[in-house]
């Protein structure tokens, strides 16, 4: 085989390669082209050395070096997104498995310290015991969620909503867990456009970013800072599609992250915490949701000088009321100002209806509870005005919450239905509206949320 003319236009290439030719096909006296002289494996190698160097300098090759090196690093990163992608995935199935039961447990458990609280005249100190269990109770409920959010069980409920009014709440909120040595300031547009989001998980990135911030600047003390603001046309050096964003900024001038850090800490499971202070599934968190928004988080970060963590949102044309959003993410306040209320409690875990029906007739209603779909439909077909409010579990062996609320509001569709579920996306939001039901509640359901919302569908219905 000749050397390949394409290749050889520049001349000193050509010659490099006829003495390779020449050597391998038994030719050696082209040896006695090449000065430094050695036995015929010499002029192969000097021949190659040669050839090594020449092609280093030719331009065509280096591009097709560089396009090589790229195709391998990109592979590299596949390689890796990949590993990840299994790592999420089995923790997935892992919190599909656990979160539906574990909720149930600590609905229970939730409950019941509810329940011993309110016993308990406010002298008492084994009040202290209960409050100790409903603390970590909430952190236990808290870690459920960050992992279902994380590994992306949780349907994601998209819609039209406001920043400008969810970030102040969610500030007040994350104000009531952060000491007074951290100043909170925040610099928030008042007006803003919207953007295509989950409230509730919106939420969630900030009690995220803020927590991690006050833990930065815990024995220090220092300034924590929200800014909200609008970019018009994509924000500089960040590859995004869509036209304008909003740009939601948590900064603190707390201990910083190290260079090696940067790298890792949206990896699930990176902490730098100790037991119990955290898990490593914060910015894990908040990474899947931002990306679940088409949005982009960006990192600045200077060890002893403090962090900002930016997220950007591409932003919709559409208006929503400010109080659409302060609904979702706050629960509601209210009295049942009617005299008797009569419930019916639909859910086959009898842990859980217990807990419910000792709180609600504690407040006044009557409840009954019913553990199967089918008995729940049989005795309110015998008299259908005889409840104010069906409160029903999704997730149930022979009929499910959907399909029992389609039957009841067949037979009365003014009829207050409320629809607890775990974390599954068997039903949205938006689908339960259309059913026509009028509340959904994401398990575990604390007693008191559970009574403002039974009270607001109350009173709505009239
Ligand atoms: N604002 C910050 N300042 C300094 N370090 C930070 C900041 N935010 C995150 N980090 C570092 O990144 C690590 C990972 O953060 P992440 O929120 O994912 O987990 P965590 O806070 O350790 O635990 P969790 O949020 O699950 O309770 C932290 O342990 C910390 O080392
Ligand atoms: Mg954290």
């Amino acid at each position: 085989m000749k050397p390949n003319e394409d290749i050889s236009n520049d001349k000193r290439l050509q010659k490099i390669l006829n003495i390779i030719y020449e050597v391998a096909s038994g030719n050696y006296d082209i040896y006695e082209e090449i000065d430094d002289k050695g036995d015929e494996l010499d002029a192969v190698i000097i021949g190659l050395n040669m050839l090594v160097y020449e092609l280093s300098e030719n331009q065509g090759i280096k591009k097709l070096n560089e396009q090589l090196t790229d195709a391998i690093n990109d592979l590299k990163s596949t390689q890796a997104q990949l590993v990840q992608s299994q790592k999420m995935e089995a923790l997935g199935t892992l919190a599909g498995g656990i979160a539906h039961d574990f909720n149930n447990i600590l609905v229970s458990i939730l409950g019941n310290a509810e329940l011993g609280l309110m016993e308990l005249s406010q002298d008492r100190q084994e009040r202290a015991y209960f409050e100790n269990i409903l603390e970590s109770g909430e952190r236990a409920a808290n870690l459920v969620r960050q992992i279902v959010t994380f590994s992306r069980m949780e349907a994601t409920r998209l819609k039209s909503v406001n920043l400008a009014s969810i970030i102040p709440e969610a500030l007040k909120i994350a104000r009531a867990t952060i000491p007074t040595n951290i100043e909170i300031r925040q610099d928030v547009l008042e007006v803003c456009p919207n953007i295509m989001a989950d409230a509730t998980q919106i939420y969630q990135i900030m009690l995220n970013l803020c927590t991690n911030a006050y833990h930065a600047m815990e024995d220090t003390g220092g300034v924590l800072e929200v800014t909200l603001k609008e970019w018009i046309g994509p924000p500089p050096a960040l590859e995004m599609k869509a036209e304008n964003y909003l740009e939601l900024s948590v900064k603190d001038n707390g201990c910083g992250i190290s260079k090696e850090d940067q790298e890792r800490i949206f990896d699930p499971f990176f902490t730098t915490k100790e037991v119990g202070k955290g898990t490593g599934l914060g910015l894990a968190v908040v990474f899947g949701i931002v990306e679940k928004h088409q949005g982009k988080i960006t990192l600045d970060s200077t060890i002893d000088k403090g962090t900002t963590i930016s997220i950007f949102f591409p932003t919709t044309a559409n208006e929503v009321s400010k109080e659409t959003n302060k609904e979702s993410v706050i629960a509601r306040k209210g009295e049942a100002d009617s005299p008797v209320r009569l419930i019916l409690i639909v859910d086959d875990e009898p842990m859980i209806s217990r807990v419910y029906k000792r709180f609600l007739e504690k407040r006044g209603y009557v409840v009954t509870v019913c553990s199967d779909g089918y008995d729940a439909l049989a005795l309110f077909k015998k008299n259908p005005n005889q409840f104010d409010l069906v409160l029903t579990d999704q997730a149930m062996p022979n009929m499910t919450g959907k399909q029992l609320a389609k039957e009841l509001l067949t037979i009365r569709p003014d009829l207050p239905v409320l629809l607890s579920t775990g974390y599954s996306d068997v039903i949205t939001e938006e689908e339960a509206q259309e059913l026509g039901i009028r509340k959904y509640l994401m398990k575990p359901v604390k007693l008191e949320n559970l009574k403002q919302e039974i009270d607001e569908c109350l009173r709505s219905s009239g």
